[in-house]
């Protein structure tokens, strides 16, 4: 599967939902994830990415692990709905996109 990593939170520029051929994303507050049983791992959302966040697992930095487990919880939490069509980036996606180390930062 490919997984959404911390570049996400708090941007959610969602580029990456327009390309995806399965429609595997799920929207949450302030971020997205991939749904690891809808993933076809045809990797086409990771250039899409302006803060590239997204990774395939095997090739995920290893201060990114966590975010395997994250994405796959939260693909069925309550509120977490399928995301096809892009939309526009959460109002401060700008000023929070070069920061790292932003999971304190994730509404689920
Ligand atoms: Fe997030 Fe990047 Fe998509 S910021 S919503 S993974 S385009």
């Amino acid at each position: 599967t490919h997984v959404v990593s911390d570049s996400c939170i708090r941007c959610k520029y969602t580029d990456c939902v327009d390309v995806c051929p399965v429609d595997c994303f799920r929207e949450g507050p302030n971020m997205l994830v991939i749904d690891p049983d809808e993933c076809i791992d045809c990797a086409v959302c990771i250039p899409e990415c302006p803060v590239n966040a997204i990774y395939a697992e095997e090739d995920l930095p290893s201060d990114q692990l966590h975010f395997i487990k994250i994405n796959a919880d939260l693909t069925s939490a309550p509120g977490w709905k399928s995301i096809t069509k892009r939309k526009e980036a959460l109002p401060d996606a700008d000023e929070w996109k070069d920061k790292t180390n932003k999971l304190s930062e994730l509404v689920r």
